[in-house]
């Protein structure tokens, strides 16, 4: 068993990074030029709570930090409601000591790649025109993996996407600050998922790219090859099993061959039983890092969790918001716990799943809901509101593996993924 460790396993750590926002339209304001009429990207992260928090106007949050969050709340608020993005920068009180700061404010703009911003008195033109870009500051967990990997603790899936859906939520994710993706051969979306990279222009090495190789596959020689060339990537930086069929054994070699060749950069086992789980840990040469198994507040995996310990291998939660189940979303606990934190209930139950351990990968086509899947960092449940959760599992799962199930996967083919 090859176990190489250059950090401690199952550490978690925070981390912070910035991007600089793409603009890509000027609209033009009267009075000043191409400077253009406040309009923040809708497909943007602004209005996603922290992540709108953080966004740091460079120069305007190295004076009044605090005052910067609240200008950026108020606009997400008035832009949510329609109006005009425009926010007076002083007080009533400096105004009226000075009354030509009346109409001051501060303009946003979508304009050309390198976003632009100035500060205008409305009725002439720009006073200072500050040169962009926006810099916007995401804050994520990471989970250390067993081989000293660190992976992101949440992100999207794109079960049950068709490839132009899977495009599109890929690259609205990524567009959002998420950098943690997770497909599967068996999802016949790994094309639109390539695509959904590509498009949002973020690099492939800031990104976590998950994928799952299918049954039917496992002793394929150019499987992994060709989920690369679906993918247009020459990396996975996480490749499961799919599922525990027969063959496993024989795709599991292939992973760690892939491994050994760096195309793959850890190795997952997914919806394995605990003793097929505890047999590859035994007799497999490269030791998983990481399983994928259903989980949520119902069936938060507590007997698997002793193993992970043992192994410092991390759980990877499907079906986080029980398939977007309302009577699990809209549990009471939830209900009460968004109000106290002024988050909604999936994030409730999502911030439950981090704080746990688990890396969560919740399905959304929904551009606001994938930002809210996001923005689950800038909060902590206590440890009585964690046990309020715990009393919530009832060992309910809404999947249950058959020998029959099990063995139909092993034949079903995979239709050509566009
Ligand atoms: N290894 C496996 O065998 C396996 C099996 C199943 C799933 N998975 C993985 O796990 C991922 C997650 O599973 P899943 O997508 O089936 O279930 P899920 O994440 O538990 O729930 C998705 C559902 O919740 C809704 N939703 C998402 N965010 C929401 C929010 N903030 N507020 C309210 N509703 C929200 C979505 O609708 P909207 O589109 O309207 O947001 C969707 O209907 C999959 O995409 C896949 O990557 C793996």
């Amino acid at each position: 068993m090859l176990l190489a460790m250059t950090a401690l396993p199952g550490r978690v750590e925070t981390m912070q990074w910035n991007q600089n926002t793409p603009i890509d339209e000027v609209v033009s304001y009267p009075g000043f030029g191409d400077w253009g009429r406040l309009i923040f990207p809708a497909d943007e992260g602004y209005y996603s709570g922290s992540t709108l928090g953080d966004l740091r106007l460079t120069w305007y949050s190295n004076i009044q930090p605090a005052k910067t969050v609240e200008i950026v709340n108020t606009l997400r608020e008035r832009a949510d409601a329609g109006e005009q993005l425009f926010y007076p920068i002083y007080s009533e009180a400096e105004v009226a000591a000075d009354p030509w700061k009346a109409d001051t404010g501060l303009f946003f703009f979508r304009g050309k790649p390198g976003a632009r911003f100035a500060i205008c008195k409305v009725t002439n033109p720009c006073l200072s025109i500050w040169q962009g870009p926006f810099t916007r500051r995401y804050t994520m967990e990471y989970f250390t993996l067993n081989n000293g990997i660190k992976m992101p603790m949440a992100g999207i899936g794109v079960f049950m996407m068709s490839p132009a859906e899977a495009e599109a939520a890929v690259e609205s994710a990524l567009r959002s600050g998420v950098r943690l993706i997770d497909t599967a051969n068996g999802y016949m979306n790994e094309s639109g998922t390539g695509r959904g990279i590509r498009n949002s222009g973020v690099a492939r090495e800031d990104i976590f790219l998950v994928t799952k190789l299918w049954p039917t596959v496992y002793g394929k020689a150019t499987a992994i090859d060709e989920t690369l060339q679906r993918l247009g990537t020459d990396y996975i930086d996480l490749l499961f099993l799919h599922q525990p069929t027969d063959n496993w054994r024989e795709g599991y070699r292939a992973i760690e061959k892939a491994y050994k060749e760096g195309k793959v950069k850890a190795i997952g086992l997914s919806n394995f039983p605990d003793e097929l789980l505890l047999e590859a840990i035994d007799t497999m040469e490269i030791m998983p890092q990481v399983v994928q198994v259903e989980a949520h507040p119902y069936f938060p995996q507590t007997e698997l969790k002793q193993i992970l310990t043992r192994t410092g291998m991390a759980l990877m939660a499907w079906y986080p918001l029980g398939h977007g189940d309302k009577t699990l979303i809209q549990q009471p606990v939830f209900t009460e716990l968004a109000e106290k934190y002024g988050k909604t209930n999936a994030q409730i139950i999502l911030r439950w799943h981090v704080q746990s351990g688990n890396i969560v990968i919740p399905g959304s086509k929904n551009p606001a809901h994938i930002r809210d899947n996001f923005d689950i960092f800038d909060f902590a449940l206590t440890d009585d509101d964690m046990a309020a959760i715990a009393k919530l599992n009832s060992g309910v799962r809404y999947y249950t593996a058959t020998p029959e199930l099990i063995a139909a996967y092993a034949t079903m083919e995979l239709r050509p993924d566009l």
